[in-house]
């Protein structure tokens, strides 16, 4: 129930619709305290336009506010404190909850709008590293946050799976590649081959136009090339999907780099037609306007075309195929200027919809402070590390709860969940610190707990055999803060979505999980029979909420664990 909006609308009829509804809305707070009420209004902004004291408009106001869904209006020195009734409130929600089930919270903001999600992206024969992992699970709950506010989300792998690299990638596997080994241990060999590649043209030079010709050859779909280049391209996704599937998560599109490669030329005529390209050194580039900005390259002296005349197609592509009203780029924060360039050069060909484009930025993943490194030694760390999380997650339950049934499937959604959710939990922009430990720590920020209180929920429904009949509300004030929280949940996704912050999302979980095990703490659920129909429907209520808002981070909440 939006019960801030009927607050907003009394508070905007008693004085007389003087300031807009929304500027009203915008200001109404949460009290810092229970005491204070649910929701408080300060009236400081007020004085001047009501040529009075915020204290006597507080005054005045508080008096005239009476609505049935409200217990009382209290003026506090310049705050209206608005008082919700209670009893109503807790079955209204508790209500909502239940009848709408998985889709509490579900709205239309998005019109439908469809909004290409460009993440995880990684290169091909190079190791998945902690970036793209990243990449990979913010842009999956932005998908799922999205469209549950009725935008349509398109998860794009815009694979790194061009450029003159793979011209030394097939000189260098057909000087000293080995079929077998490829096949084995795909990224691992290719990267070593890679590697010697560029130890040798330190030795001998000729290297360097060999590698050039082989992408030469690649761009111009010689087929000795392309066969290699397919089979390299294969093999390192599957190795990509052994991650993506620990972690369930799917693409609609896997369209790389590749893709651009006859959609290019076009590019650089439209460039060319505005004059603005420029030669610099033999290469074209089209100069930014920003004096901060390096000019943005083009085409390098051999012809040879580059990661950002690649995304200049990919972004046309997507705008005259989807006609998106966002379109998202889940990179690091270390590609900042690329997309500034790229947003610029958009703008410079007069293509207005770049302003509906966001880079979606976030920090590094360290260890010990340290930036991790994904290829000490083993290549495919990152399996290696979700693989020691459904271990530790395994290890717990062998502890905890060894009869359990699924033991495999549900240490799998608690041990990579742990690690989805840590990545989720802070500001996206900041830098996150890795450390296996503490994501799978049930008590504290993380997934494991979220889901640890879910299942707790779901076991007190099984003991008490609560089936869905009847709703009614709660009659105890230690719920309340629960019931104002489930109340939050539709604007806490719809801020998620407009600010694409699925910490959001992830802090509310926590905030609910909390605030649950503390009326768990006090108060003996199943044994008041007078009260229990009104409590086992808050317990499923939370359920649902939990189990909906953890699918939007991307996990699963596992019933029992
Ligand atoms: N493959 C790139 C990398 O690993 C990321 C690609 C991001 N997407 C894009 N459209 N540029 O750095």
């Amino acid at each position: 129930m939006d019960y801030k909006g009927v607050f907003a609308n009394e508070l905007y009829h008693a004085i007389e619709k003087k300031v807009e509804y929304e500027n009203i809305i915008k200001r109404i707070e949460k009290p810092s305290q229970e005491s204070y009420g649910d929701f408080a209004f300060p009236c400081f902004d007020l004085a001047k336009i009501m040529r009075r004291s915020p204290q006597q408009i507080a005054q005045e106001l508080a008096v005239k506010i009476t609505h049935p869904l409200f217990e009382k209006c209290e003026p506090v020195g310049a705050y209206i404190n608005l008082y919700l009734e209670k009893k109503e409130a807790s079955s209204t929600v508790i209500g909502e909850v239940l009848e709408s089930g998985e889709t509490y919270g579900t709205s239309e903001v998005g019109e439908g709008g469809k909004v290409p999600i460009d993440m995880s992206s990684p290169n091909i024969a190079k190791p998945f590293s902690m970036g793209h992992l990243r990449s990979t699970v913010i842009g999956n709950s932005l998908a799922l946050i999205l469209a549950k506010i009725g935008y349509e989300p398109i998860r794009i792998n815009h694979l790194g799976d061009w450029g003159t690299q793979f011209g030394k990638l097939i000189a260098a596997y057909l000087k000293w590649g080995d079929e077998a080994k490829v096949r084995q241990n795909t990224i691992k060999e290719l990267l070593a081959l890679y590697i010697k590649f560029h130890e040798e043209i330190e030795k001998d030079a000729t290297l360097e136009d060999e590698g050039r010709s082989w992408f030469k050859r690649l761009e111009d779909g010689g087929q000795q090339a392309v066969t290699l280049w397919k089979w390299f391209r294969e093999e390192s996704l599957q190795e990509f999907n052994r991650i993506y599937e620990l972690m369930d998560i799917s693409f609609d599109s896997t369209n790389g780099e590749a893709f651009y490669n006859d959609k290019m030329d076009r590019v650089v005529h439209l460039l060319d037609d505005k004059g603005l390209l420029q030669e610099s050194e033999g290469a074209l580039v089209v100069e930014m306007d920003d004096d901060n900005l390096p000019p943005c390259l083009i085409k390098k002296k051999d012809g040879a075309t580059l990661y950002a005349t690649r995304d200049l197609a990919a972004a046309i592509y997507r705008y005259e195929t989807f006609g998106f009203s966002q379109s998202l780029y889940v990179v690091g924060n270390e590609q900042r200027l690329h997309f500034k360039q790229l947003i610029e050069v958009l703008k410079k060909l007069e293509f207005n919809w770049a302003d509906h484009m966001h880079h979606i930025s976030f920090g590094m993943m360290l260890k010990d402070g340290k930036k991790m490194s994904t290829r000490k030694g083993k290549v495919v760390l990152l399996e290696e590390v979700l693989e020691e999380a459904i271990q530790l997650a395994k290890v717990n339950i062998e502890t905890k709860n060894p009869s359990l049934i699924n033991k495999d499937i549900i240490a799998q959604h608690v041990g990579v969940g742990a690690v989805m959710f840590h990545d989720l939990k802070n500001d996206r922009r900041n830098d996150i610190d890795f450390s296996l430990e503490s994501m799978l720590r049930v008590e504290g920020e993380t997934g494991p707990y979220v889901q640890y209180t879910n299942a707790r929920a779901c076991s007190i429904l099984r003991k008490g055999h609560y089936s869905q009949g009847e709703i009614q509300g709660v009659d105890d004030e230690k719920a309340w803060p629960i019931i104002m929280l489930l109340n939050d949940f539709p604007e806490v996704i719809q801020k998620a979505g407009r600010d694409f912050d699925p910490s959001l999302v992830a802090k509310y979980v926590i905030d609910l999980s909390r605030s649950f095990n503390k009326y768990y703490g006090q108060v003996r659920i199943l044994d008041d029979e007078y009260q229990k129909v009104g409590r086992l429907n808050l317990v499923a209520a939370v359920s649902i909420v939990l189990t909906e808002g953890l699918r939007l981070l991307g996990l699963h909440a596992p019933q029992e664990m």
